[in-house]
């Protein structure tokens, strides 16, 4: 089977993702050894988060106790699904770290890019995504969810917000666009600047006033970065402080590919019953395993590809240690590919009756995220 051709632009992840391509071609830094806080998260552990851009003025903030924001944005389409989980670990972490929160539901972008109506994303951001946050450890206290088609009832705050969004117009060209996008279309055009305005507004004084914001995104997501930074350093009548960003790997989806909200058998949802986890895993799931158990038995498999196994160790399996020797025994021939899949549909069916239980008791706190500012 011929391989598809990479595809990536902030609105289609098509074919095998070439990584070190990606990195040279959008020119983002690895990360290096980052202090030791950080090691407690397994994303970065594990260098899931893999690259980066100015990260070194978010950790001098962390170092000096000094203020700083983290930004991101989601895109209300489909259901939230185990890869959504990388985003809003990463927004816990900071959270916990003492970073203000700030979050954009894309419901304007969705609507520019993907033809979903603003009442689709609102009851879709609300449903899937706000909930499973809460679910997971997001807290109320310094964070502040808002919908792009709504900043804030305070009248100062959202004017500001829409204000700049014009102002970045001036500062971007078309070539600019072109280059960064590939095709585009007004409301595309439109949707970037607003993303724009997302990842700045934090440092008027209406918000936070001047100060660092980290934005982690999937690398797909780098386009946008790139415009917003260039053209925030070409504005003379704010001085924006350069954003910083980091970027992480997508979790496979089942069948190896990508996971895709659009294709019910690449993911599993985190509403999904015991059973159907079971089935899926069962089915779909990819395995680096030989085809009988004789011939496993004496190859090995390959954990690098085996998608039970990265489910492990991308979300599933904390234990550095039980992760590793699961690496080994597979590798070895020793661990089935039968067992492989069993302790990992315990995992991840331990983790969702949990969690599904705490996403019942988040109903009670929606209000306490949604439209405060
Ligand atoms: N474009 C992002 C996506 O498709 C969503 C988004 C909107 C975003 N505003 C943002 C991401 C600001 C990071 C920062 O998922």
């Amino acid at each position: 089977m011929k391989k598809e051709k990479m595809k990536l632009t902030p609105w289609e992840a098509k074919g095998e993702m070439d990584y070190n391509k990606i990195v040279k071609e959008f020119g983002v830094s690895l990360l290096k050894e980052l202090p030791p806080v950080f090691n407690e998260n397994l994303l970065f552990r594990r260098k899931i988060i893999f690259a980066h851009r100015d990260i070194q003025r978010i950790l001098e903030a962390i170092k000096n106790r000094k203020k700083f924001v983290m930004m991101t944005g989601l895109m209300p389409t489909g259901k939230f699904h185990i890869g959504h989980m990388l985003l809003a670990q990463q927004m816990i972490f900071y959270q916990k770290l003492g970073a203000k929160i700030y979050i954009a539901v894309a419901d304007l972008e969705a609507y520019n890019a993907r033809a979903q109506s603003l009442e689709d994303s609102r009851r879709i951001a609300i449903e899937e995504y706000i909930l499973n946050y809460i679910a997971l450890g997001l807290k109320p206290e310094n964070c502040e969810v808002y919908f792009q088609s709504e900043r804030s009832r305070d009248a100062k705050k959202s004017n500001a917000f829409y204000r700049l969004q014009n102002i970045l117009a001036r500062h971007a060209t078309f070539a600019e666009f072109k280059a960064v996008y590939g095709e585009i279309t007004p409301g595309k055009m439109i949707s970037s600047l607003l993303q724009a305005s997302d990842m700045l507004h934090a440092q008027l004084k209406e918000f936070e006033g001047p100060v660092p914001v980290v934005v982690p995104v999937g690398i797909d997501q780098d386009p946008h970065l790139r415009l917003a930074r260039d053209i925030s350093q070409r504005v003379k009548s704010e001085k924006f402080i350069q954003l910083s960003s980091t970027y992480h790997y997508f979790a496979p989806g089942l069948g190896g590919g990508k996971m895709s909200s659009s294709e019910p058998n690449s993911f599993i949802a985190l509403t999904d019953d015991a059973k159907t986890v079971a089935n899926k895993i069962n089915k779909y799931a990819f395995s680096g395993g030989q085809a009988t158990a004789e011939e496993h038995k004496k190859k090995g498999g390959n954990p690098d590809v085996d998608v039970p196994f990265q489910y492990l160790r991308f979300l599933f399996e904390e234990d550095d240690k039980k992760l590793q020797k699961i690496y080994e025994d597979y590798k070895s021939g020793k661990l089935l590919t039968g067992d492989l899949k069993k302790y990992t549909i315990d995992k991840i069916n331990k983790f969702l009756s949990e969690h599904q239980k705490r996403r019942e008791e988040a109903k009670k706190l929606l209000d306490k995220f949604i439209f405060k500012g």
